[in-house]
């Protein structure tokens, strides 16, 4: 697991010294949320019009991606996250993958 940890696009997440700081350890999850944005958004970018189906899924999973990513945001109170309530267990952005 470390192997495939290391080859991965993101750093590894490093709980803050102090792990009852709230504040801290949202500033830890949004940056991991970010990193994976910035990653899925370069494997779009190489696979567009090119792998049409590594393109959807990458898309798709960016598309969860910049939702986790508004969560901690909003909760650190960078401004509303715009998300929106989910219905049930599956994602309607990866659901279609998972048939
Ligand atoms: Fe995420």
């Amino acid at each position: 697991m470390n192997d495939f940890h290391d080859i991965s696009a993101c750093p590894p997440a490093s709980l803050p010294q102090d792990p009852r700081d709230v504040h801290a350890m949202l500033k830890v999850l949004v940056e991991a949320e970010r990193c994976a944005v910035r990653g899925y958004t370069q494997i779009c970018n190489m696979t567009a019009g090119k792998d049409h189906r590594t393109y959807d899924l990458s898309l798709s999973i960016l598309n969860e991606e910049i939702e986790h990513e508004s969560w901690f945001s909003e909760f650190l109170g960078e401004g509303p996250s715009g998300h929106f309530m989910r219905r049930g267990d599956t994602s309607p952005f990866v659901s279609k993958f998972l048939k």
